[in-house]
């Protein structure tokens, strides 16, 4: 599908934009969106795109190459891969952007406020005011380094984290058996989407070896935890 770059976004330091989508091909908090420019010669691959933001009902997708621009046209395919789910139980959740923008999980604040749950962002903000005043007052944000002080606390935890990144989270999850559900949103390049077979998206898992691609990017925390070498 061939669509229009509304509006672009600078928030913290990513770009976000919207794209002109009907809303029957959102994707859900962690799916991804491959997309890719119709005319630009240095971006020939496919870019993945993520729901960003918090709890507006206009669809942003990010992170933005810094050369997309609005009125730019782009191709689209449906939303990729597995997706966030809270527990619809859920009252006390956790978000771990780890080392990097909470703006990919912030789009689970919309369902967590919904049910009512308690919300802890475990964020090393630093000087990023930016995205700390378009946080719902109910979001408490707290140092990243607290969450060991706080596992017995959560019910769920959504984490996003590099692939490359998982010894250090093993380090901050150092207790053996976890007292909560968690997801993680996998970063890691996915040329092909599973259709080359390319391996390059490869995460070790319980299970053995899966695709972050097609069997992720959202995986059970509880497949993940301590797998990492
Ligand atoms: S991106 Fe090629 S198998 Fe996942």
């Amino acid at each position: 599908m061939l669509t229009k770059l509304l509006e672009i976004n600078q928030i913290g330091e990513e770009r976000a934009g919207v794209l002109d989508i009907p809303e029957k091909y959102w994707p859900q908090p962690g799916q991804y969106m491959p997309c890719q420019h119709d005319s630009d010669p240095a971006a020939p691959l496919v870019t993945n795109l993520f729901r960003v933001i918090g709890t507006g009902d206009q669809l942003y997708l990010g992170p933005m190459p810094e050369n997309w621009l609005p009125g730019d046209s782009i191709h689209i395919l449906p939303p990729q891969g597995n997706g966030f789910s809270i527990p619809a139980a859920a009252r006390r959740v956790g978000l771990l952007p780890f080392g990097v923008s909470p703006l990919r999980l912030l789009p689970l604040l919309k369902t967590t406020l919904m049910q009512n749950a308690a919300l802890v962002l475990f964020w090393d903000a630093g000087q990023n005011h930016d995205i700390l005043h378009r946080l719902p007052t109910v979001v408490e944000v707290a140092p990243t380094a607290t969450l060991a002080e706080n596992l017995d606390w959560l019910d769920y935890l959504a984490i996003d984290i590099a692939l490359g990144d998982l010894p250090q989270l093993n380090s901050l999850l150092s207790i053996p058996e976890l007292p909560f559900d968690g997801q993680l949103l996998i970063r890691t390049d996915m040329p092909c989407r599973g259709i080359g077979d390319c391996g390059v998206c490869a995460v070790k898992t319980t299970k053995g070896w899966q695709h972050a691609c097609t069997d992720g990017p959202v995986f059970q925390l509880k497949e993940l935890h301590h797998v990492a070498q």
